[in-house]
């Protein structure tokens, strides 16, 4: 059965896509079959950090019955993308019932090993209730103070629907990995404070100017650059992911 691995932020800009495209082709090059559902549904642009042009998209899926296997469309290394549709606003505001139907069909339809979900910035009901349906959640935050409030909204509100168990920071531009596991600290002091519950780390996502050069190439991380230090960065960060699932 596919497990569903959401990655999400709360604050916009701070490395959602980077980070769920390139896990998901890190536990592909491990031997895993892998789906990135592009989950910014009103404003996507996986495809482009992949360098594939879609034909159609989760729209498709939704609204007009196409299979799940026509709509993924196959990536380097053999992971397969569900594009968002961007600009559709069909899309963008589902009602909580499409969004537990789409989960469902999803599930059932899906070969795939895991499913990563790359998820809006904000705390729209829609990007709730797609994180909560995750197995596995990795909140990405910078060392900056709006990106610090807003992941904790998000941790916030997922407490509110289940434990944090299977949500973990993921500290993302660090300096070194001192720093990032700093940043974890502080965040976790707050949960175990105000939440009553820690946070899971399983590792800190580096600074590392090949990541922008890989999508101004509109190459994926692993193609433009295999020996960089961000491309062995998510395969070990994607192997901590697979021993936590
Ligand atoms: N570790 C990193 N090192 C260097 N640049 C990075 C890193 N992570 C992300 N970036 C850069 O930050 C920018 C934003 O990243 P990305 O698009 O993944 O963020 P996002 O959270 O998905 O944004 P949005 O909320 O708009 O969807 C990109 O230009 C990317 O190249
Ligand atoms: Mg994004």
């Amino acid at each position: 059965m596919v497990q569903f691995i959401g990655v999400a932020s709360g604050k916009g800009g701070v490395g959602k896509t980077t980070t769920a495209v390139n896990i998901g082709l890190a536990l592909q090059s491990l031997g895993r079959k892998v789906s990135l559902l592009d989950a910014d549904m009103g404003l996507a642009n996986a495809q482009l950090f992949l360098g594939v042009t879609p034909k159609l998209s989760l729209a498709d899926f939704l609204f007009h019955d196409a299979k799940l296997e026509d709509v993924q469309i196959p990536c380097f290394g053999g992971m397969t993308l569900i594009p968002g549709a961007s600009g559709d606003s069909s899309l963008a505001n589902l009602p909580t019932p499409s969004i537990a139907n789409l989960i469902e069909n999803l599930r059932n339809q899906s070969s795939d090993d895991y499913m990563i979900f790359d998820i809006a910035a904000g705390i729209s009901h829609q990007n709730t209730e797609m994180l909560a349906a995750c197995d596995l959640c990795l909140i990405v935050m910078v060392d900056e103070p709006s990106s610090i409030a807003d992941a904790y909204g998000v941790i916030k509100l997922q407490k509110e629907r289940k434990s944090n168990a299977s949500t973990f920071l993921l500290p993302n531009r660090s300096r070194d990995s001192e720093s990032g596991r700093k940043l974890y600290e502080q965040m976790n002091g707050l949960c175990m404070s105000f939440l009553g519950e820690p946070i899971g780390f399983m590792g800190t996502l580096l600074e590392d100017p090949d990541i922008r050069m890989s999508i101004i190439k509109r190459e994926p991380l692993p193609k433009a650059f295999p020996g960089s230090r961000s491309w062995k960065n998510f395969v070990e960060i994607s192997m901590a992911v697979e021993k936590n699932l």
